[in-house]
């Protein structure tokens, strides 16, 4: 097949590797892409956002599929233009794409549809706001309600700091005040074609910046899969998926449906287990990063014939994707000063190393061209790379996954020390 990847990221790289691992030999073609993806993919200078240009792009070449990694081209309503002309495109149209693009719509689509969701107040003023702050409790959880590049959600129990939050959002609208919920956190991806959905493998994401979750939150610091504590509350892994596929996202898929704005692509169910039950915490409407970094690498069924299904509508034909029995493990290298003020333009070394090490492979986030031919790449961004790690056990792929990033120097570089660690006792 020939396959237009969007997106410039390591969700966008792993996307890639994954099609590229497959027995079909794919032609590739990646706009933007980034240095790392120009070794796997053909680079296209087209704006992500563009869906004209994309679509001429695609008919000229006759491309068979459009992936779009992240969620700006969504909302802006790239996968509508390629639908419209015909070209399979993987990826909802901008109305349902406001799942992740605003707060307000997917709370509304939950309530709609019955999904279990933390109780949430839309709050238009400051009087609101502390309003809603009474009523709810401590501590506090303020979400604008835009997309935000993961700085829209704030979670502490400083109401002063809390209010300040609402107070930057509110000039640009309402913002959501929610109940603060408690439990391990789970994403789990759904293919779907806007009727039929099928799971992936369930995932964990690292948020926050420094080990033992604490500092800032990020992007995601790393993430591991499969959950194998999953099955000490719901029996086995599959028992959970089964849980979530019935009560969040069949809800999710038939709701939109009937409102006439299917949904086409990936549901990113982030998921929060309280005590009192599985809660969706939010809605993505794409493959999530870096959580894709360890679930495709386990994906047995070829991606290509998977996506292609989801867009073309024929999702009930295919069976159940199949998953390796490995685990995967991924840590992200991110730049000095990351989240807050990430230091770029640094050389990049060792990665023919680090990826030499059994079991690895690097994926790249925000890398560029070396400033002289043959020379190192360079950082352009706060995540950096992400080191992937297969292994029997998740023991075996940390091992792994840690002698690599070891291998890589990028000055000032940090990363987490403790991904998937509990998990491995
Ligand atoms: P979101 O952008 O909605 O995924 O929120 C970012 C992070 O904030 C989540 O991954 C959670 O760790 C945390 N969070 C969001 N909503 C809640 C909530 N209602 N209770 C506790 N933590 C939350
Ligand atoms: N890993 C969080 C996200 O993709 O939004």
């Amino acid at each position: 097949m020939k396959i237009l990847v969007l997106g410039s990221g390591a969700r966008e790289h792993a996307i890639i590797l994954s099609l590229r691992s497959e027995a079909d030999d794919h032609e590739i073609f990646a706009a933007p892409g980034n240095a790392g993806i120009a070794q796997d993919a053909t680079l296209v200078d087209l704006d992500q956002l563009d869906g004209a240009a994309i679509a001429a792009f695609a008919n000229e070449r006759g491309v068979d599929l459009v992936v779009v990694g992240p969620e700006a081209p969504l909302v802006a309503g790239v996968a509508d233009v390629l639908r419209e002309r015909g070209i399979p495109v993987f990826g909802p149209g901008r109305a349902a794409a406001q799942l992740e693009g605003s707060k307000a719509f997917a709370k509304r689509i939950m309530d709609a549809a019955g999904v279990p969701t933390g109780r949430a107040v839309r709050a238009s003023t400051q009087a609101e706001v502390e309003a809603a702050f009474d009523d709810l409790g401590a501590p506090h959880v303020v979400k604008a309600d835009g997309l935000a590049a993961g700085k829209g959600v704030i979670v502490t129990t400083d109401r002063a700091e809390a209010l300040a939050h609402a107070e930057h959002y509110l000039p640009a609208g309402p913002v959501l005040i929610e109940e603060f919920l408690t439990g391990p956190e789970v994403s789990l991806f759904f293919l779907s074609d806007g009727d039929t959905v099928r799971a992936l493998s369930p995932a964990q994401d690292f948020k926050r910046a420094l080990d033992g979750d604490g500092g800032p939150n990020t992007g995601g610091m790393g993430a591991y899969s499969p959950l194998p504590w999953l099955a000490d509350d719901f029996g086995s892994v599959e028992a959970f998926v089964a849980e979530v596929t019935d009560t969040v996202a069949l809800p999710v898929v038939r709701q939109l449906d009937a409102e006439g704005t299917p949904f086409i692509g990936l549901l990113y169910a982030g998921l929060i287990l309280t005590p009192a039950g599985v809660r969706v915490i939010e809605f993505n409407a794409r493959f999530g990063d870096p959580e894709t970094q360890v679930v495709l690498p386990r994906l047995r069924t070829p991606l290509s014939r998977l996506l292609l299904a989801a867009a073309s509508g024929t999702l009930e034909d295919e069976p159940q994707p199949e998953f390796s029995s490995d685990v995967a493990i991924t840590v992200v290298l991110a730049s000095e000063g990351y989240p807050e003020a990430p230091q770029t333009g640094r050389m990049i070394e060792g990665l023919a190393d680090a990826a030499s090490v059994d079991g690895v492979s690097v994926v790249h986030a925000a890398t560029g061209a070396p400033d002289a031919p043959g020379g190192s790449l360079v950082a352009t961004g706060g995540r950096v790379l992400n080191v992937v790690a297969t292994g029997s056990d998740f023991a075996d792929a940390r091992a792994r996954a840690y002698e690599a990033i070891g291998r890589i120097s990028l000055d000032g570089a940090h990363y987490r020390h403790d991904i998937a660690a509990r998990v491995a006792e």
